[in-house]
């Protein structure tokens, strides 16, 4: 069952109502050292057991599994127990991942403290750790009963993950609503969305999720900026300095972009549009020679055969996905793509 999306502006008495329709046995609370600050009140109001990890996609592993389900053992959580994650995408992943193996699974409830967790990762079920360096290679899908939505949380958040958050939040925009990519454009990097801009973030996505969970079709256009943006965060990653994933959506929405305008799916107008809004966004880093992007565009899970894939808007609001191309026609357009005005 999908999980229940509430948009709150008391994010206490909201968790306490949610706690109380589901009369848990008990209720423990996941957090990691930086969303301690979030947490550590909610259970002492609550009066529910804190957990805390150490911060850091290097913990979503299976060690710290392990180790948070010797702590539900010992705390004597049996299977009517909730456990709440208040955190980025890191603890609702981890969270959900723990609470759905937990004694075969005890139900859970999100409290998505990044922008980033709050648009994208506590919606749409999917739960996972990594294993050896290779992200979420374990995991399952695990609905959370609700998902508790505040941006009084985002005050809190450094600003580079803050901004790097928006990156779901204009593409959701870009493929399917032009109002909330015309609010966005309106606002300085650094400001935190109103919460109805949040909402229809979230409702999109959540929507797209539910027409097609497992990406035979619509889920796909999910996936515009991120053929270039997964390459570009893999050749940044064993640099000096690694992209946030945003970062590296932004990156690649802006030359998916001119991608578009190259193919004639998109007008050199819109196109134009769509570039001025996003570049204030574009990390200080230099775009590498499409050449040094290859081997991770060759490996992109999307591809059909040799062929690369993309999705990419057609309008502000609309956009397509399964859009092909060899390798040759790529690297063809390359200097179109890079392009900025
Ligand atoms: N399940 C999905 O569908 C899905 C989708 C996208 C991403 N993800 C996963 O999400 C993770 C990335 O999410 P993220 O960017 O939120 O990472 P994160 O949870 O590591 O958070 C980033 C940093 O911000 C801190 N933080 C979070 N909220 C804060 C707050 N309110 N105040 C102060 N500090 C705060 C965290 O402690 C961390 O240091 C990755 O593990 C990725 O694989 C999952």
């Amino acid at each position: 069952m999908a999980a229940q999306l509430v948009f709150t502006q008391s994010l206490l008495s909201e968790l306490r109502a949610q706690l109380l329709a589901l009369a848990p046995s008990s209720v423990l609370l996941l957090c990691d050292t930086n969303t301690r600050q979030h947490a550590a009140p909610l259970a002492a109001a609550l009066d529910a057991t804190l957990l805390e990890v150490a911060a850091g996609e290097e913990h979503k592993n299976m060690d710290t599994a392990t180790a948070l389900w010797q702590k539900l053992l010992a705390a004597g959580a049996d299977r009517h127990a909730v456990l709440v994650n208040v955190g980025g995408g890191m603890i609702t992943d981890l969270g959900g991942f723990v609470a759905g193996n937990y004694k075969r699974g005890i139900r859970c409830v999100h409290v998505p403290c990044s922008l980033l967790a709050q648009v994208d990762a506590a919606i749409g079920g999917k739960t996972g750790i990594n294993v050896q360096g290779f992200k979420n290679a374990v995991g399952l899908f695990y609905e959370p009963e609700a998902v508790l939505f505040d941006t009084a949380l985002l005050r809190t958040l450094p600003e580079r993950e803050l901004i790097s958050g928006k990156a779901e939040m204009f593409k959701h925009g870009i493929l399917a609503d032009e109002s909330l990519f015309t609010a966005l454009s309106q606002l300085a990097p650094t400001e935190i969305p109103a919460l109805e801009w949040l909402q229809r973030a979230v409702e999109i996505k959540s929507n797209i999720v539910a027409i097609d969970p497992t990406e035979q079709a619509e889920r796909k256009l999910l996936n515009f900026g991120h053929t270039l943006g997964h390459a570009l965060e893999s050749y940044f990653m064993h640099s000096q300095q690694p992209l946030l994933h945003g970062e590296a959506v932004f990156m690649g929405m802006l030359g998916e972009t001119r991608l578009a305008v190259a193919l004639g799916v998109l007008s050199e107008t819109v196109g134009t549009n769509i570039t001025k809004v996003l570049l204030p966004y574009q990390p200080g880093c230099h775009w590498p020679h499409i050449e040094a992007l290859m081997p991770w565009l060759l490996q992109d899970k999307k591809n059909r055969g040799a062929k690369i894939s993309f999705s990419l808007p057609t309008v502000i609001g609309e956009a397509i996905f399964d859009q092909q191309l060899l390798p040759d026609e790529l690297r063809a357009l390359a200097s179109k793509i890079y392009n900025h005005p």
